[in-house]
């Protein structure tokens, strides 16, 4: 289990949740709230912009993080009048394949919803069925409540949830887990929201068999594998914040790489592409090692055609598929 606090984290600033406790009485019914001013107060564009900035493509994935961002500024507005439209349910499914950006998303998801005062911690809390079920008798509800515990007041982001239930065995202990989420997702009044994460066809028909968990579902967001322009901005985005640069003659050397890593097994979007840039460091630096002698800002920053060509990619044959 990681647990993982978002940038800037604050707490307790304007627009928390103790701001619009009941005993604030209503604005006249002729008030006007200045809904700019209010976004700007709640620094949520801070969290959109670096959104934006820091991941690839994924327009309609940003686009939903913001109608929700609106939704919850213009409920926050509405309570203020006395308009009550209760607590929005945002429980969550990420669906797509492994390094697709679910994680990351939903870190400044739960900073985004910190900062709109609908939880009041805005960490994320990611486990997987074994964090959450147990071996044995009696196990399992503890080591759900124990996580439901640490999660209040954030995000629980369940990686593969699907695993959660096991159609072939109907004594499975990922019932009860399942069942203990159930009760607290329903209670909205929880300081919580469950964002459940996976492959789409896994996921289709993980709530297929389990439509109380489907039905509490409210968002369900596409994350599509990248594509090969994606994946090379990705991994120059990467370079880029790490301080490193392709010399000219690794360019086409960095594209081939990408080409063949998509193509053999386990690939993982934009994982795999973090993963490349990290071998490819090593061999840099253990490069100008053995070299020895004086270097310079671009030797130190810039990553040469052999950094990537010693790679299996290229040394091995292609393997079959599968
Ligand atoms: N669109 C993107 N642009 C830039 N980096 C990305 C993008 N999507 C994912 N990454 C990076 O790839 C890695 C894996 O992403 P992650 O969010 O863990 O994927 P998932 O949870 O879907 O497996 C992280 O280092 C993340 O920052
Ligand atoms: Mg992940």
């Amino acid at each position: 289990m990681t647990e993982r606090m978002g940038f800037g984290m604050r707490s307790g600033v304007n627009g928390s949740a103790e701001a619009e406790a009941p005993a604030d009485p209503p604005l006249p019914a002729d008030a006007r709230i200045d809904l700019a001013r209010e976004r700007a107060d709640s620094q949520v564009d801070e969290v959109l912009d670096a959104l934006d900035t820091e991941l690839v493509g994924l327009v309609p994935v940003k686009t939903r993080i913001r109608e929700i961002a609106a939704l919850l500024l213009v409920d926050r507005a509405r309570a203020r009048f006395g308009i009550d439209s209760g607590r929005p349910n945002l429980h969550m499914c990420f669906t797509g394949s492994p390094g697709t950006g679910k994680t990351t998303v939903a870190v400044r998801l739960a900073e985004l919803l910190h900062r709109l005062g609908y939880i009041r911690k805005g960490h994320l809390v990611s486990v997987t069925r074994d964090d959450l079920v147990g071996q044995y008798v009696g196990h399992t509800a503890p080591k759900t409540k124990e996580v439901l515990k640490r999660a209040m007041g954030g995000v629980l982001f369940i990686d593969e949830a699907y695993y959660l239930y096991r159609a072939e065995n109907e004594r499975d202990y990922g019932q009860e887990a399942i069942e203990i989420l159930l009760q607290v997702m329903e209670n909205q009044r929880d300081d919580l929201v469950v964002v459940l994460a996976g492959y789409k066809d896994r996921m289709d028909s993980f709530f297929s068999s389990n439509p109380g968990m489907s039905s509490r579902i409210a968002h369900h967001i596409d994350f599509p594998d990248y594509t090969g322009e994606e994946l090379e901005a990705i991994g120059r985005l990467m370079l880029a914040r790490e301080g490193y640069a392709l010399a000219p003659e690794t360019e086409p050397v960095f594209h081939d790489y990408l080409e063949r890593r998509r193509a053999r097994p386990r690939f993982a979007n934009a994982r795999s592409v973090r993963n490349a840039i990290e071998r490819a460091r090593l061999r840099h630096a253990n490069r100008l090692i053995a070299e020895g002698g004086r270097v310079g800002r671009a030797e130190l920053t810039i990553l040469q055609p052999d950094d990537f060509l010693a790679s299996r990619v290229f040394t091995e044959k292609a393997a079959p598929p599968g």
